[in-house]
């Protein structure tokens, strides 16, 4: 069935306090969202309105008992001023696996897509232009029933916001390989971007962030010995020449699209790419041994950020200056010049506004 999609747009837009000199993710919201609303089997029309507050009811279930899922888009702008949207149709295919696992109806692609591409067509001056910038885009889907039991929904709202991001980070980051808690386990929900697994890391995540610490690199949940991810990146090691990357069997791990993206341009560059389980005692020993020579994290909302300090228990594993990283520079600024058209997309990955 198509989808009618409706354009209430904003009487003032609010783009003045936007400043471009000063960018911090996600406090600031662009002029319009796209809702959807999801009941007796069959999604509504969608419509893009003015950003503005929801009207739930205390009892709304997912508050509750967290059917709610989400997901991580950016929109970039071209030398000649062009808005593009790199890879929406594979967050659509991941929503929607995310939505299967929790008992949540698939979102139609003319919703997630097509809506997406309206809205930032409307709020294309909210992507903002300077060197590294980008339109970070939030599709989420949240239960809407009015009823405190647990069962599945019945009812479903399907929004997207969008919000101006600068670089998230500026030097590399620290990490520390927790051996204690654990994001997942296989046949669980580590696969999904359900809102649940986030809640479970804030705890483990305060306790790095007071050692001082950016972000945690979790590790398997039976032995603590296979590095999985980081918070919101999936990680990459370069040991030798090779370069070696967490397999996605188990569904432990989230199958990122910035991982996708950064495999398929290596293979394509003929570097050796392994998925494969990584333990951290050979992270360790090829520091040791010095074949160890890049660490990094992929994902939408950092791109490609190099790892500088890595720690397990008490050992502290220093990596070199990051200029000399051949492999992690070439790949940033490949991903970059693709995101941002300064070269030719050969993977249909971007969604030309
Ligand atoms: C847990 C987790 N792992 C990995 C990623 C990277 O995925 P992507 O490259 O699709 O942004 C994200 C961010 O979406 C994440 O939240």
């Amino acid at each position: 069935m198509p989808f009618e999609i409706k354009i209430n747009p904003i009487a003032n837009s609010r783009i003045s306090e936007l400043d471009q000199n000063n960018i911090q993710f996600g406090r600031l919201y662009s002029d319009h969202m796209l809702i959807a609303h999801y009941e007796d089997g069959t999604w509504g029309n969608p419509e893009i309105v003015p950003f503005a507050n929801l009207s739930l009811s205390p009892a709304t279930t997912f508050m509750h008992y967290g059917q709610a899922i989400f997901e991580g888009v950016k929109a970039y702008k071209d030398a000649k001023g062009d808005a593009r949207i790199f890879r929406p149709e594979d967050n659509w295919k991941r929503m929607n696996r995310s939505a299967h696992r929790m008992a949540m109806p698939d979102v139609p692609k003319e919703i997630f897509v097509e809506g997406m591409r309206k809205l930032i067509d409307l709020d294309q001056a909210w992507i903002p232009t300077r060197a590294g910038c980008s339109l970070y885009i939030r599709p989420f889907m949240i239960a809407t029933d009015e009823f405190v039991g647990v069962r599945p929904a019945t009812k479903f709202s399907f929004i997207i916001i969008t919000s101006p991001a600068a670089a998230y980070y500026s030097k590399p980051v620290s990490i520390f390989v927790h051996d204690e808690f654990v994001r997942a386990f296989p046949g669980g929900i580590g696969f999904t971007k359900a809102a649940g697994n986030y809640g479970a890391s804030m705890y483990p995540d305060q306790l790095i962030k007071k050692m001082g610490y950016d972000q945690i690199l979790w590790t398997d949940g039976f032995e603590h010995k296979y590095v999985q991810e980081i918070g919101t990146m999936n990680v990459f090691f370069v040991i030798d020449d090779k370069v070696i990357t967490p397999d996605l069997v188990g569904g432990t791990i989230l199958e990122g699209i910035t991982r996708a993206s950064v495999i398929t341009l290596l293979k394509e560059k003929g570097v050796t790419v392994e998925e494969r389980p990584i333990s951290i005692s050979e992270i360790e020993a090829a520091y040791k041994n010095g074949t160890l020579k890049e660490a990094f994290g992929t994902g939408t909302a950092a791109s490609v950020a190099p790892i500088g300090k890595l720690t397990f228990h008490t050992d502290v594993m220093q990596l070199r200056p990051v200029e000399e990283w051949e492999t992690m520079n070439w790949i940033k600024t490949t991903l970059d010049d693709i995101r941002y058209g300064r070269i030719e997309d050969n993977h249909g990955w971007i969604l030309t506004v």
